[in-house]
Parts: C-alpha cells; sequence; structure tokens
C-alpha cells in the first residue's frame, strides 16, 4: 500500500443557469465550502470506503461489471467510477462529508470526483467532470448534464463559474465580498424517480423541431404544437439569456438587477419547467421580502432540494452561508 492521501471534493450551489446545462446552455453555479473528504491508501483489488455517513461500507472490486447492481445503495456511485475510470489500483479509506445528502447540493457529484482523484485519475478537470457525469449516468440512470460535476472539479476560491455546457469553457467570476450566497434547505429529493429525465426528454423534442435550445430565440417556440415542450423550450430559452445578464450585473455591482433575474428563474422553473414544489415557492417568496435580499431561486435539478439566496451581508440569519471555494484536490 502507499502512503496515505487526503482529497477533499466540494459540493455546489448553482445560482443561476438550470435544467440548461444538459441542451449545452449555460449555467452559473460555485463549488463551497461543504465538501467531501476521503483519507486512505491506494493498493489492492478493490475500492473499499467507510463512510461516517451510512451504516454500511462501500467495497466495489476494481472489474465491476454493472455499477447499478452495487450495494448498499451509495456504493452505486464508487462503482460507477471505477467502471469508467478502470483504475490501476484500488484504494482503501474513510470518507466523512458535510453535504447534506438529498438537498441538490451534489453531494453524489463530490463523491464521485472524490473517489476518482483518490484511485489515481489524472486527466484535465474537464476530463474528469465527463468521466464522472457518465459514472453518475450508470450509477444512478438519471440522464444528467455537466454542471454538477463540473463545478465540483474545477471550482476557484472566491469565485462562481459561468460555464458554456456546449464548449465546456469555463469564465471564472469573481464574487464580491459584499454580498453573501445563503443556501436554505427546502426539503428532500431524489432525483432518481423524478421527472428529470421527462424533462430532458421534452427538450429533445424540442430542439427537433427548432435546433438547439443555445442558438435558439423565443420567437422561434411559435413553431412547437405541443404546449408543455413550447413551455420548456421557453425556459431554457429564457434561462440561458438570464444567465448571460446575471453575470453582467454581478460585474457592475448592480445587485438589485441580478437578485431580480434570479427571481425570474424561478418564476420560469415553477411555471414553464414544473420543477418547482409548493414548499419552495413559499421559502422564495418569504425570502425575496426580507431585507437585505436582492434574490432567491430554487437551486438544481428541483423536486425538492435547496433555495438559494443572493444577500447583503448578515442579512439572513438561517441557512449556510456558503463561501466560494477551490475544486476537488488532493491534499
Ligand atoms: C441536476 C443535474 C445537473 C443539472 C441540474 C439542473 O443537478 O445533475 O446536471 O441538470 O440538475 O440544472
Amino acid at each position: 500500500m502507499s502512503s496515505e492521501l487526503t482529497v477533499v471534493a466540494p459540493g455546489r450551489v448553482n445560482i443561476i443557469g438550470d435544467h440548461t446545462d444538459y441542451t449545452g446552455g449555460l449555467v452559473l453555479p460555485m463549488a463551497i465550502d461543504l465538501a467531501l473528504t476521503i483519507v486512505g491508501r491506494r493498493g489492492g483489488s478493490a475500492v473499499e470506503l467507510r463512510s461516517t455517513e451510512e451504516p454500511e461500507p462501500a467495497r466495489v472490486p476494481l472489474d465491476i461489471e454493472d455499477p447499478a447492481t452495487a450495494v448498499p445503495f451509495w456504493a452505486r456511485y464508487v462503482a460507477g467510477v471505477v467502471a469508467v475510470t478502470r483504475p490501476a489500483a484500488g484504494f482503501a479509506g474513510r470518507l466523512s462529508s458535510t453535504i447534506p445528502p438529498g438537498a441538490g447540493l451534489s453531494s453524489s457529484a463530490a463523491l464521485e470526483v472524490g473517489v476518482a482523484l483518490a484511485t489515481g485519475f489524472s486527466g484535465s478537470v474537464v476530463e474528469l467532470a465527463q468521466a464522472c457525469q457518465t459514472a453518475e449516468k450508470l450509477a444512478s440512470g438519471v440522464p444528467c448534464g455537466i454542471m454538477d460535476q463540473l463545478a465540483s472539479a474545477g471550482g476557484r476560491e472566491g469565485h462562481a463559474m459561468m460555464i458554456d455546457c456546449h464548449t465546456l469553457n469555463i469564465d471564472y467570476v469573481p464574487m464580491p465580498s459584499d454580498v453573501e450566497v445563503v443556501v436554505i434547505f427546502g426539503h428532500h429529493r431524489q432525483l432518481a424517480g423524478s421527472p428529470y429525465a421527462q424533462r430532458t426528454q421534452q427538450c429533445a423534442a424540442a430542439e427537433a423541431i427548432i435546433g438547439p435550445l443555445r442558438l435558439a430565440t423565443l420567437a422561434a417556440i411559435t413553431r412547437i404544437e405541443d404546449p408543455l415542450v413550447a413551455m420548456r423550450a421557453h425556459h431554457v430559452i429564457s434561462e440561458n439569456q438570464r444567465v448571460r445578464e446575471f453575470s453582467a450585473a454581478m460585474a457592475k455591482g448592480d445587485y438589485r438587477t441580478a437578485g431580480d433575474l434570479m427571481f425570474d428563474s424561478h418564476q420560469s422553473l415553477r411555471n414553464d419547467f414544473e420543477t418547482s414544489t409548493p414548499e419552495m415557492d413559499s421559502l422564495v417568496s418569504s425570502l425575496i421580502v426580507e431585507r437585505g435580499v436582492f434574490g432567491a431561486r430554487m437551486t438544481g435539478g428541483g423536486f425538492g432540494g435547496c433555495v438559494v439566496a443572493l444577500t447583503e451581508p448578515g442579512a439572513l440569519a438561517d441557512g449556510w452561508h456558503v463561501k466560494a471555494s477551490a475544486g476537488a484536490h488532493i491534499r
């Protein structure tokens, strides 16, 4: 066995730009200071992890065939990484995490990225994210985009990331020190079994009629007959535009406009994309009338999870006051 190493892989919060990544659109997440830590040594013929969060350990042989059959459930994500990256040696270690599971803060992406680094993955940030996205799809069956894995792999301290999910170019957006990003837990959710996959199909149906949504205009939507498909397209096209406008507003220090765009994004996810829930809607409504809150919206895949707010420092007592953090690394 080799010497002990420590891997830190952060969760992420998406500030704006949801349900755009799998059509090659724009997203603006940041890696956060809620993170997963793996400590252990390389060697052996299996990846063996004990977690402080889970009663059963994960033990995944390096020749695992189908990650979706691994037990216990969380071992599927470890198995997904092993099946995609085929590490030369196994790993034995322990895992702890401050990322709440089932909250939409990418605990599974952090696990994948952490396991890939622990087992010696040596590609670029984008290659790491792509491998882990494939692992996530194999493990969960959810046809996710690349945002979560890329945010965990490529975060930068003090910066959000405007990612073009078509070119996979990352523009690092400095997060000013006179605003806070606060994440408030709404309610538990799991994307597997949710209508997430159906949403990706509806976007594909829209693209079959009007071409790539990342290039389409709102005017083109009139060519879509199915009203649900038209609504989904309306969300994606307008959300891409909001990401651009949000980034420009932040660069000018115009937090009011940035906050309004977050609220518009929430409304679009609620009305056109139908990924919010009544609990998340009332949380957003109660936050945006608070003094010092510029904007708030549901964040991530939806159907539960968290709300993210942009505020003046100290405006909210509750929630995680998250800091833009470095991406996954070996310490
Ligand atoms: C989940 C997926 C991401 C992305 C978001 C919605 O977090 O894993 O790829 O699609 O939902 O923006």
